[in-house]
């Protein structure tokens, strides 16, 4: 067990040594090696392979969903940044002159969920690159233990993550639940990809709670729907609170994403014990007597309080109007 801990961690140690003399002298001068080499397969070794990418096309050429990366911005050669203008294939699945002897799976990191490599050090390989921006908030956040590429697909010309119509399905291998909600009657278009996960969440982590892309739900919230935001004359407590106090969301099997039906969304904070006006609004009186059930039977709260998430009217003070 200790040895089997304290290998990879040996291997980091002669890595950064072979570093200099294995390498290819172009890769070698165009990409430093980071001062956290990424761990590698347990049987991988430290050798890169000779020739780059062609040694490992020589094989993998004709698979096409291996070849597909060159349609993409990784093997973009003239942007000194990427890993076709480095250590190529290897710069991101780690030295392959072992794997490329004879194909030994065991002796290459496949970067896959299978991986022997742990998900921290898969991860390290692409924030060697990408540790900056959007993935400030990545360590410590709810998707920290889980692998870059179990979201995004680096061998596909597009990556379905990034595009708006396919990203749920991403998301959705994981999170079901989010699955149904968002196919109840009531939900946010996200179905039928007028907006995505991450028009309200930061998969890679943000200060806010659920991860989400403002400060706050109500933030989040008025991104899209500013006219909700006010100042209104007359506001309504719980909408400048938290928009969820009333709406999932998500989906629900409600109109309009509430998650309680008024009367009943209403009397969680209201009762309509000693409801005022009754007479003045001519809505009939319970032939029991109670107070509330004539609301009830009004229909509902918001036939006369309309004006619920806040009223700009002189005379909304009971949001009316
Ligand atoms: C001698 C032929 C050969 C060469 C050269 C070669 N591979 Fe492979 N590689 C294979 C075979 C065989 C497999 C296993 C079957 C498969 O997945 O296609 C494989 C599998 C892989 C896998 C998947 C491993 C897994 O666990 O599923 C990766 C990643 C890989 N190779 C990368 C490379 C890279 C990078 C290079 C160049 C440094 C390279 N290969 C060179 C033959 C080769
Ligand atoms: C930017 C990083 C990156 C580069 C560069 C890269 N790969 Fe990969 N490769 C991955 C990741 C991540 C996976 C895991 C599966 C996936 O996301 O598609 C993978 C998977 C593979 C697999 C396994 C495919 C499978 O479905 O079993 C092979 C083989 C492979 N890569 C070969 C190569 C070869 C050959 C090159 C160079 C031409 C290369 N890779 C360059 C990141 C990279
Ligand atoms: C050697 C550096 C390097 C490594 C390693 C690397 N990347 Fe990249 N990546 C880049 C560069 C450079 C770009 C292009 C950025 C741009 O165009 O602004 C890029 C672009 C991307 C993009 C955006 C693609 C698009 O179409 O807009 C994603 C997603 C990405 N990388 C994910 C990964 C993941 C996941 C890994 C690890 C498996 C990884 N990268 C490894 C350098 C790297
Ligand atoms: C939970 C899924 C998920 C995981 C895990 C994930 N990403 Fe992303 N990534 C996305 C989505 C969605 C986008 C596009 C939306 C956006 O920009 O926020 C994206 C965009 C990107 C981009 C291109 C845009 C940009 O911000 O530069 C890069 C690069 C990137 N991710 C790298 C990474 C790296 C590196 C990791 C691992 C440390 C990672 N991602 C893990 C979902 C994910
Ligand atoms: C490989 C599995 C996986 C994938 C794919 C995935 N997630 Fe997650 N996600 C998790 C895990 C694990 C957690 C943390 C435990 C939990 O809350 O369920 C999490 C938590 C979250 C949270 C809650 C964060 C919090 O602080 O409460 C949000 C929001 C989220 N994911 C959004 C997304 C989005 C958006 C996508 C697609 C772009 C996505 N996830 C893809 C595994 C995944
Ligand atoms: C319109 C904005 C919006 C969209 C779009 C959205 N979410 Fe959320 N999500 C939220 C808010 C707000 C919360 C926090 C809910 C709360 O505090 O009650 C949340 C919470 C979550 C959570 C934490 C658990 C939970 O349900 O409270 C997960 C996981 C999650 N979202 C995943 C997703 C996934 C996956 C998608 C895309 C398929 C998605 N979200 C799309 C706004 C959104
Ligand atoms: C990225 C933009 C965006 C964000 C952010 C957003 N929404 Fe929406 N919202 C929409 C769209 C688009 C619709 C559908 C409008 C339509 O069908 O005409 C919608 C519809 C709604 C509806 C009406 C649903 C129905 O069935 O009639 C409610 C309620 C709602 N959003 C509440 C919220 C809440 C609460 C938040 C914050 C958690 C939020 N929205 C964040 C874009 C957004
Ligand atoms: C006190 C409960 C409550 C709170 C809090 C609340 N809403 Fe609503 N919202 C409702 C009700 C009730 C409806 C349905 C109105 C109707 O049927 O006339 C509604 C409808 C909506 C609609 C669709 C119809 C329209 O008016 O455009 C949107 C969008 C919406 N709310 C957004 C929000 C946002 C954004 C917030 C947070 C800033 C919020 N709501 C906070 C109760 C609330
Ligand atoms: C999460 C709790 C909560 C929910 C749910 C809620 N309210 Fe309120 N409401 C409040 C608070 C707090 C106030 C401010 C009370 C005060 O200032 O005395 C308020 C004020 C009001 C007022 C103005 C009262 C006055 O004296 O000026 C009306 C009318 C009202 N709410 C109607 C509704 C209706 C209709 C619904 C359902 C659609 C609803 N509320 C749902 C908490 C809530
Ligand atoms: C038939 C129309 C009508 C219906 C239905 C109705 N209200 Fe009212 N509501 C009024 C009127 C009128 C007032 C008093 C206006 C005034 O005093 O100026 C009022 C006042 C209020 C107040 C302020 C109480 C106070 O002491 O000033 C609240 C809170 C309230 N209603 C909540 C509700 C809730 C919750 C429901 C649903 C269970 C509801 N109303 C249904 C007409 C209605």
């Amino acid at each position: 067990m200790e040895l089997e801990k304290a290998l990879p961690a040996l291997l980091l140690v002669l890595s950064g040594l072979a570093f200099s003399t294995a390498v290819p002298a172009q890769a070698a001068a165009e990409a430093k090696p980071k001062a956290s080499a990424p761990a590698q397969a347990p049987g991988q070794g430290t050798r890169y392979s000779e020739e780059g990418a062609d040694t490992c096309l020589a094989c993998h050429g004709d698979d096409a969903g291996v070849a597909r990366i060159f349609k993409t911005k990784h093997a973009n050669r003239g942007d000194k940044r990427t890993p076709f203008a480095g250590l190529q294939c290897e710069a991101c699945h780690g030295p392959g002159a072992k794997h490329a002897d004879g194909g030994d799976t065991s002796a290459i990191n496949s970067l896959k969920d299978s991986s022997w490599v742990p998900v921290q050090d898969r991860n390290k390989v692409c924030l060697g690159c990408h540790q900056g921006n959007a993935r400030m908030g990545w360590h410590g956040s709810a998707h920290d233990a889980i692998a870059c590429a179990s979201c995004h697909k680096i061998h596909a010309e597009r990556d379905p993550v990034l595009a708006k119509a396919t990203q749920p399905d991403t998301c959705y291998q994981c999170h079901k639940q989010q699955r149904a909600d968002f196919q109840k009657p009531s939900a946010h278009p996200v179905r039928f990809g007028k907006l995505a996960c991450s028009d309200c969440h930061s998969p890679h982590g943000s200060n806010a709670p659920a991860m989400l892309v403002k400060p706050t739900v109500n933030q989040t919230c008025f991104t899209c729907h500013a006219e909700k935001r006010g100042p209104f004359l007359w506001e309504h407590a719980p909408v400048a609170e938290n928009c969820t106090l009333c709406h999932s969301a998500h989906g629900s099997p409600r109109p309009s994403l509430l998650t309680k039906t008024p009367p009943l969304l209403c009397q969680q904070c209201h009762t309509v014990a000693g409801h005022p006006a009754v007479a003045r609004t001519g809505a009939a009186l319970p032939a029991n007597g109670g107070v509330g059930a004539g609301f009830v039977l009004a229909g509902s709260c918001t036939n006369c309080h309309s004006q619920v998430h806040g009223s700009n009217h002189p005379s909304g003070v009971k949001l009316m109007r």
